[in-house]
């Protein structure tokens, strides 16, 4: 069962001019993954980064994890090109897919992690049938699309429901939240059963001036957070 805590910064709140550095900086402060939000101003209206960018954090000497989030429609046709760019997880919107048991074949089958992203009013029932093809269940508590939301409290329970169909499938899958996590909710959403917590605009947000170990204090602040869960 997978139930250490990973700290997966989300790079959409990062200072794109300087991103290896960010990456890096975010990473030496102790972050485990390396959360990446691509928009395609068609399924969410917000337009991001591509398959190339994350291919140049590889070139750049990024090793960690990279957590790539799709919030594009199709999907199908781009994950052949983010698994060569580097891709670790590639998670993706159910209601994005035509095919979603396809496209969870297609991910393993390029050598990546699968996972299904629910938004708020999205039911877990497309699990159902799909449990053993994911790796990763990610729960929105906002809608995609921007960072800086706030965090949406129905996503508590959606977690504990979530928790226990992984639970009691036995199966090694991670659960993942995405949208408004802060130092002041971490200990909560944690105790509801995340074990795998983005953050953008907490983390890229808690200092703007050029120390390297600004990013240090807010990640021990969120491990200690959850420390203190039960
Ligand atoms: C929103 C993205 C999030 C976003 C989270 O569509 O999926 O990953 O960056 O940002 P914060 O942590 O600021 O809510
Ligand atoms: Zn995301």
């Amino acid at each position: 069962m997978a139930n250490d805590n990973l700290i997966a910064p989300s790079i959409l709140s990062a200072d794109f001019a300087r991103l290896g550095e960010e990456v890096d900086n975010v990473l030496a402060a102790g972050a485990d993954i390396v959360h990446f939000d691509v928009m395609d101003n068609h399924y969410v209206p917000n337009l991001t980064i591509g398959p190339l960018v994350c291919d140049a954090l590889r070139k750049h000497g990024v090793t960690a994890p990279i957590d790539v989030h799709l919030m594009v429609s199709p999907v199908d046709r781009i994950v052949g090109d983010f698994a060569e760019a580097g891709a670790t997880y590639i998670t993706f919107h159910p209601e994005a897919s035509q095919h979603i048991d396809r496209t969870l074949q297609l991910i393993r089958g390029a050598g990546c992690k699968s996972g299904l992203v629910f938004n708020p009013a999205t039911p877990l029932s497309y699990l159902d049938y799909e449990l053993e093809n994911v790796d990763m269940v990610l729960l929105m508590s906002v809608n995609p699309g921007f960072g800086g939301q706030s965090f949406i409290p129905s996503a508590l329970d959606k977690l504990r429901q979530a928790r226990k169909i992984i639970d009691d499938s036995g199966l090694d899958i991670r659960l993942e939240i995405d949208g408004g996590v802060k130092a002041n909710n971490i200990r909560e959403i944690k105790e509801a059963g995340a074990d795998t917590f983005v953050a953008g605009s907490a983390i890229f947000g808690a200092a703007k001036d050029s120390d390297p170990n600004r990013y240090d204090s807010i990640i021990q602040e969120f491990r200690a957070e959850l420390a203190k869960a039960e």
